[in-house]
């Protein structure tokens, strides 16, 4: 089949033109201004056309949990313009042993999944050899995108206290990801979680030279300053909400790391903007309303599907420009989990595009929303600027409120 996106505005991490994008055999054959004959012509003047959105960090919940399943998060992530996720290993069981991995290979592979993926692998004090086997130094093709640690207790218990696993998970790792708050400071001085998330990335700093690191959720510019030897990412909880929130939102706030005040909310955006930040991820981590209805409710906030509309509302608000948001939600996700053709929009790059109406303005509400828990943080706010066609692998997957029975495919690592 073959499909030619006509006179769309394309945004790439680089550039902004106009021109007809012609897609064949599922990828991009071919940038061009001329009219070829095609199965389906999409007409995208005046539209903006963008690399699908890479949404290295989700929470999809399976195996183990009923919060979301792989065909409710992946509506929700091309609904949202994102064509390819990254889910984490805190299941139940959790992703940290090949068998584990397999297993929940299986159950994605036979779900209705909509949307193309990868998985991150789970540390625990004692896994290094599987942690080897999965994302070892020396493999040629990884199974996973990377070493996830928690040096935190979240949702599930993985948790990895010592440093030694830590630097040797380092040392042997393609690719680690750290969830970068100190158990121990949490526990010692409960209120003091900003001092948590530094005494962390402090920890860390002297394997910086032994690997790859990518420090998760960043919350102030003070942390992305510390952590310059890492990648680091930023959720868009922590871009667009404060801790002032937590007044009318109670638990359903509540996420890991905290919200911030708004002098650290808006530190973030100047890191942004100073090349501090290499991406931006949703750490969609849904949970059921009557989880976060009681009182020692668990953290986390979902967040896939609205993610491009806030950050295409912030652009068009000028908070950062068109291609720095391509950068950071296609290029540099693809390029530092080394994600074989996806993130650019060039010949025979993988067929993953969105295509964004700047025009539209919706009012967020959950019941428009695909998530199984049926609410957003982000409620009745306005935005404007979302994706009316999500392209998956050269085929049409979403079209202004529609789903079409496609399958998303694993990620191949480069
Ligand atoms: O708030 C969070 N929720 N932070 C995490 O690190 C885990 C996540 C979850 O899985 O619910
Ligand atoms: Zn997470």
């Amino acid at each position: 089949m073959s499909i030619l996106i006509k006179n769309g505005i394309i945004i790439t991490h680089k550039d902004i033109f106009n021109a007809n994008i012609l897609i064949k055999n599922k990828k991009i054959h071919s940038i061009t201004r001329e009219d070829i004959e095609v199965d389906i012509v999409i007409n995208a003047e005046d539209k903006i056309v963008m690399p699908g959105i890479i949404d290295s960090h989700v929470h999809f919940r399976q195996p183990g949990g009923k919060s979301e399943d792989w065909e409710s998060g992946s509506k929700a992530a091309i609904a949202g313009g994102v064509t390819t996720v990254i889910d984490m290993p805190n299941n139940i069981p959790p992703t940290t042993t090949i068998d584990n991995l397999i297993k929940k290979k299986e159950i994605i592979e036979k779900s209705n999944i909509l949307v193309n993926y990868g998985l991150h692998f789970g540390v625990t004090e004692d896994n290094l050899e599987e942690v080897k086997k999965v994302i070892g130094k020396d493999l040629e093709r990884t199974l996973v995108a990377s070493a996830k640690i928690f040096m935190a207790k979240s949702t599930g218990n993985l948790l990895v206290r010592n440093l030694n696993v830590i630097e040797n998970v380092i040392r042997n790792s393609k690719m680690v990801t750290v969830h970068a708050e100190d158990e121990e400071i949490i526990e010692k001085f409960p209120s003091r979680p900003k001092l948590a998330v530094i005494s962390a990335i402090n920890k860390l700093l002297p394997f910086a030279n032994l690997g790859k690191i990518c420090i998760l959720h960043i919350t102030s510019i003070e942390e992305a300053k510390l952590a310059s030897p890492f990648y680091k990412e930023v959720t868009p909880h922590h871009l667009f909400l404060n801790s002032s929130i937590l007044k009318k939102l109670g638990n359903y706030a509540k996420v890991n790391p905290p919200l911030r005040d708004e002098k650290d909310r808006l530190s973030l955006w100047e890191a942004i903007n100073n090349n501090l930040i290499d991406y931006i991820a949703s750490d969609h981590a849904p949970h059921l309303k009557e989880d976060k209805e009681k009182e020692d409710a668990p953290s986390g906030v979902p967040g896939v599907e609205t993610m491009l509309p806030l950050m295409i509302n912030a652009a068009l608000n000028k908070l950062i420009s068109f291609q720095r948001l391509v950068e950071l939600m296609c290029y540099n996700p693809s390029r530092i989990f080394r994600l074989k053709n996806k993130g650019i929009i060039e010949a025979g790059a993988d067929a993953d595009i969105v295509i964004v109406d700047r025009k539209i303005e919706k009012k967020v509400s959950a019941d428009d929303l695909h998530y199984k828990c049926k609410w957003t943080p982000y409620e009745g706010m306005y935005l404007k600027g979302w994706p009316i066609m999500t392209i998956i692998n050269g085929e049409i997957a979403y079209k202004n409120g529609e789903f079409f029975k496609i399958k998303g495919n694993e990620v191949i690592y480069e």
